[in-house]
């Protein structure tokens, strides 16, 4: 379908995933999730526990088949090339594979050799990825005997020994405490200004405190691809909050004014009724709501704009029940 866009801009394309479906036995886990993450971008892949954001990065990496559809990385086909293509790839999945028994260093230098960093960078290697990746004084500690924050920081300078293009972070922050969290995220974010990334995470203020751009996902469905700001309500769209005295027809007045497209009856307003407007895009209907009300006679009892919060756009989107958005 976008063939023709993406070979015009296929060196800006990292990561393309392509109808990208899983089933595990009778569940399917992805459905037919596309997207395309371009190089230097930090995606954050949101969505609650089971909705297919670790079954997709699988995938993404080459770890997992699809059971259909495709996933490329620097325009190579993960599964038809999966060697060539993890050396562009950085993992780091959701329970980092660390061995308790080595040192850190000596942990870092094995991956390395499995990585096939040659020797005479070798070295030279190990020591940029323990500087940013704030290692230098545990390097001769147990992998066993660190921290939950210096564990992640190890599994971050893992993913990152072959000095991949691409780093597919699978809940980097999970487990950690607020200090640490702050950390990994100073660290991602550092990362992110030479690297494409893409995060996963469950936790909402992850994404908006380090993405670009973030990509919903509930139930193995793609259900959003925006910028933070879009989905905090900046595509322009508006919601009011509205009250009227007594029990006038006010729901069926309010869904026929000019520049709003949905309405929400909502309780909680003793002796009349309380409505939540949403407006299409662009549009601020308040005066329109403002005239439609006094033309019919409603005695209006509050009228106000309401910020949208990524929080409740992300409730929407997750939400089984509601089918109702594009
Ligand atoms: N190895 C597996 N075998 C069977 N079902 C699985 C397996 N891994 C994940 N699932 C199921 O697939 C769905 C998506 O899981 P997952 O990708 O881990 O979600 P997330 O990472 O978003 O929490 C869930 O319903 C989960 O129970
Ligand atoms: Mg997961």
């Amino acid at each position: 379908m976008l063939g023709k866009v993406v070979s015009m801009v296929e060196s800006q394309v990292m990561v393309e995933a392509r109808s990208l479906r899983k089933d595990y036995g009778s569940t399917l886990a992805v459905d037919d999730v596309s997207f395309q993450v371009s190089r230097g971008e930090v995606v954050g892949f949101l969505g609650p526990n089971g909705a297919g954001k670790s079954t997709t990065m699988k995938m993404l990496t080459g770890y997992l088949s699809p059971t259909a559809g495709s996933a490329y990385v620097g325009g190579l086909d993960v599964a038809a090339d999966p060697i060539a293509a993890k050396t562009k790839i950085g993992y780091l999945p959701e329970s980092a594979p660390l061995y308790d028994d080595m040192m850190v260093a000596e942990f870092l230098r094995y991956v390395a050799d499995i990585r096939r960093v040659d020797g005479a960078t070798r070295r030279e290697r190990l020591e940029t990825i323990c500087g940013r990746c704030g290692l230098n004084d545990v390097l001769g500690k147990n992998v066993g005997q660190l921290s939950k924050g210096y564990r992640q920081r190890v599994g971050l300078a893992q993913a990152m020994v072959h000095d991949p293009d691409l780093l597919i972070l699978d809940e980097p922050t999970s487990g950690l405490d607020p200090n640490q969290i702050v950390e990994i995220r100073a660290l991602i974010r550092e990362l992110g200004s030479e690297k494409t990334v893409i995060l996963s995470t469950h936790i909402l203020p992850e994404v908006q405190a380090s993405c670009d751009r973030i990509i919903i996902i509930s139930g193995g469905k793609l259900v959003a691809d925006a910028s933070p700001e879009m989905l905090s309500g900046g595509d322009g769209a508006s919601v009011v909050r509205v009250s009227v005295k007594g029990d006038a027809p006010a729901e069926s007045i309010f869904a026929g004014v000019a520049g709003v497209r949905d309405v929400t009856v909502l309780g909680g307003e003793p002796g009349g009724q309380a409505f939540r407007l949403r407006s299409v895009s662009g549009e601020d209907p308040r005066e329109a709501i403002f005239r439609a009300a006094v033309d019919n006679g409603l005695v209006l009892l509050d009228l106000h704009r309401e910020q949208v919060s990524l929080e409740e756009t992300f409730r929407q989107l997750t939400t089984t029940e509601d089918g109702a958005h594009a």
